[in-house]
C-alpha cells in the first residue's frame, strides 16, 4: 500500500482556498497545487495571443502548443513563471471564460490527475472533489458569504495600495460564482462526501486548524 494521500479543497472565489491550502501544505509537509492558477495561465495566454476564446479551432491549436506545469509552488506557462501576471481582474475574468471550454478542462484535468499520483498533495479548485480527484482521501468544501469574500478581497487590495470599489468587487464575485456554478462542464458544487466549512466570521488560523482537524 502506498501512503500517499490527497486533500481536495473546493469552493467559490475568494473563500480563502489558496491561503488555507498553502498553510496546511506547509504544516503537513506536502505539495500544494493551485489549479485556478493553471486556468489563469491559459486565460493569460489566450489574452496575450489575441485569439477569440469562442474560436474552437484557434483554441485547440493554441492548447496543442501550450505547456502548463506547477512545480515547487510556481506556475509555469511554456516554461516561464507567470505567477505575477495572472492575478489581475482582467485575467480573472478570462480564466472564468476559458475554464468553461471543454478542451481546456480536458487538458488541465489530465495534468492535475497525474500530479495526484506521484506524492501527497493538497489541491484546490472547483471540481477537485467531484471530478479531478474523485477518490481523494479528504474532501473539503470551503465557503463564506459573498459579502465576506468581497470584504476580504477589498481589504487585500487596499493594503496593496490599489484604488478599489467594494460594490464592483462584490458584483464581480457574484458574477464569477454564477459562471462557475452554472457552467455545463464540471460546475462548482460540493461533493457528496465533502465536509463543508463555512468560514464566514472565522480567522485564518481558525480555518487552518479546522482543516487540520478534518485531516487528522
Ligand atoms: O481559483 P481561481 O480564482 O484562481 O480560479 C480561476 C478560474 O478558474 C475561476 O473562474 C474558476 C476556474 N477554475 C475551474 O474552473 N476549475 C478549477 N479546478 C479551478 C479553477
Amino acid at each position: 500500500m502506498s501512503d500517499i494521500y490527497r486533500i481536495a479543497i473546493d469552493g467559490p472565489s475568494g473563500a480563502g482556498k489558496s491561503t488555507i491550502a498553502k498553510a496546511v501544505a506547509a504544516r503537513l509537509g506536502i505539495d500544494y497545487i493551485d489549479t485556478g492558477a493553471m486556468y489563469r495561465a491559459v486565460g493569460y495566454k489566450v489574452k496575450q495571443s489575441g485569439i477569440d476564446p469562442d474560436d474552437a479551432e484557434a483554441l485547440d491549436k493554441m492548447l496543442a502548443d501550450t505547456d502548463i506545469d506547477f512545480t515547487e509552488g510556481r506556475i509555469l506557462l511554456d516554461g516561464k513563471d507567470v505567477g505575477d501576471v495572472i492575478r489581475t481582474n482582467e485575467i480573472s475574468m478570462m480564466a472564468s471564460v476559458v475554464s468553461a471550454k471543454a478542451p481546456v478542462r480536458a487538458k488541465l484535468v489530465e495534468i492535475q490527475r497525474a500530479m495526484g499520483t506521484r506524492k501527497s498533495i493538497i489541491m484546490d479548485g472547483r471540481d477537485i472533489g467531484t471530478n479531478v480527484l474523485k477518490d481523494a482521501e479528504y474532501k473539503i468544501y470551503l465557503t463564506a458569504s459573498a459579502e465576506e469574500r468581497a470584504d476580504r478581497r477589498y481589504k487585500e487590495l487596499v493594503e496593496k495600495g490599489e484604488k478599489v470599489d467594494y460594490d464592483q468587487i462584490l458584483e464581480d464575485i457574484k458574477q464569477r460564482d454564477y459562471n462557475d456554478m452554472t457552467r455545463e462542464l464540471n460546475p462548482l458544487c460540493k461533493a457528496e462526501d465533502a465536509v463543508e466549512l463555512d468560514t464566514t466570521g472565522m480567522g485564518i488560523e481558525e480555518v487552518i486548524n479546522a482543516v487540520l482537524d478534518i485531516v487528522k
